[in-house]
């Protein structure tokens, strides 16, 4: 039985694997509406989530399978005390598959060694959150037809943002990346991961000003500053509006640069800049129910050599 709880759980080449498979899901999704069917996966969350949640759920209902799950640990046993591994214990009784996101770093792993079913990290504090990777990955191979060769520029909340360090872990295997980390120095990188960088000979840069680097880029994600994991409300409101990406400032980047962000956006992207086609923020979450698909699936054992071919 296998777990994703990092980007690293697979291999370049399975995840070129589940890519091609998310491209042929996308190309005919129909074909693949009962590959799931008699199946359910739990969803369990007990963190905020819009996209994450119901992207999830999005692709089950796609495969033909069903959900059931909790939104937030209010409403779920925890509330009583229970721990995680109980919890995972007993809904490996009443599901197949099971996405968990929880505030606490570390906590789907603790479920994944006591769970009789596949146990996805949907998020875990501000540590990892592998799928999110997986979409931006299929979303950066999709456009620009290629994971590896370029220069990405990652912007805002650098200290807490889990996609943030989730996406550089994934990308260090790739070739010929190079990292321009632009933020305020109270949310810059954490050490560990440019520790990791240099210890991998790869190129990173650290700026504060967006402007300085734009025009670089191949591709721009934004991140929002992550509120619920600031100590105190007033440097949060300092460093929120630190960013915001305007077409003015888009002017001086490049025609074919990407603009991605995990979303939610707060104020870091201004609306006007949706219209521009370098904007692919909402095209990525597409991208993110397909990829789920094609996740699930595999978790499943339920890939056949035919799936790959349109
Ligand atoms: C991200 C998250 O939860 O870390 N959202 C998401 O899953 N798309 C990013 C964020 O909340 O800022």
């Amino acid at each position: 039985m296998r777990h994703l709880m990092n980007p690293l759980d697979f291999s370049v080449e399975e995840l070129d694997k589940l890519f091609d498979l998310a491209e042929s899901i996308s190309a005919d999704p129909a074909k693949y509406a009962h590959v799931c069917d008699g199946k359910t996966l739990a969803t369990c969350f007990y963190e905020p989530s819009t996209r994450t949640r119901l992207s999830f759920e999005s692709a089950m209902i796609h495969l033909g399978g069903q959900v059931l799950g909790f939104s937030e640990a209010s409403s779920s046993s925890a509330a009583k005390g229970e721990s995680v591994s109980d919890t995972i214990r007993v809904i490996s009784c009443y599901a197949d598959i099971c996405a968990m996101r929880h505030p606490k770093e570390g906590a789907p792993m603790v479920a994944a060694s006591k769970s009789g079913i596949p146990v996805i990290n949907a998020g875990d504090g501000g540590h990892q959150h592998p799928t999110q990777t997986l979409t931006d990955l299929m979303t950066i191979r999709a456009l620009k037809g290629r994971l590896g060769n370029f220069t990405i520029g990652l912007c805002g909340d650098l200290k807490f943002g889990r996609t943030v360090h989730s996406l550089i872990n994934a990308l260090i295997r790739y070739e010929g990346i190079k990292f321009i980390f632009i933020s305020p120095p109270e949310l810059r990188i954490p050490d560990y991961i440019t520790d990791k960088l240099i210890e991998s000979g790869i190129e990173y840069e650290e700026v504060i000003k967006l402007e300085v680097s734009i025009g670089d880029l191949d591709i721009l994600y934004m991140t929002r500053v992550q509120r619920e994991r600031f100590f105190n409300e007033e440097d949060y409101v300092r460093l929120k509006d630190f960013y915001i990406l305007t077409n003015e400032k888009l002017q001086l980047a490049r025609e074919d640069m990407l603009v991605l962000h995990p979303l939610p956006r707060v104020n870091e992207i201004s609306v006007e800049v949706d219209d521009d086609p370098r904007a692919v923020y909402f095209k990525q979450a597409q991208y993110g129910v397909y990829v789920r698909m094609a996740l699930i699936m595999t978790l499943l054992g339920l890939v056949s050599d035919t799936d790959t071919t349109p």
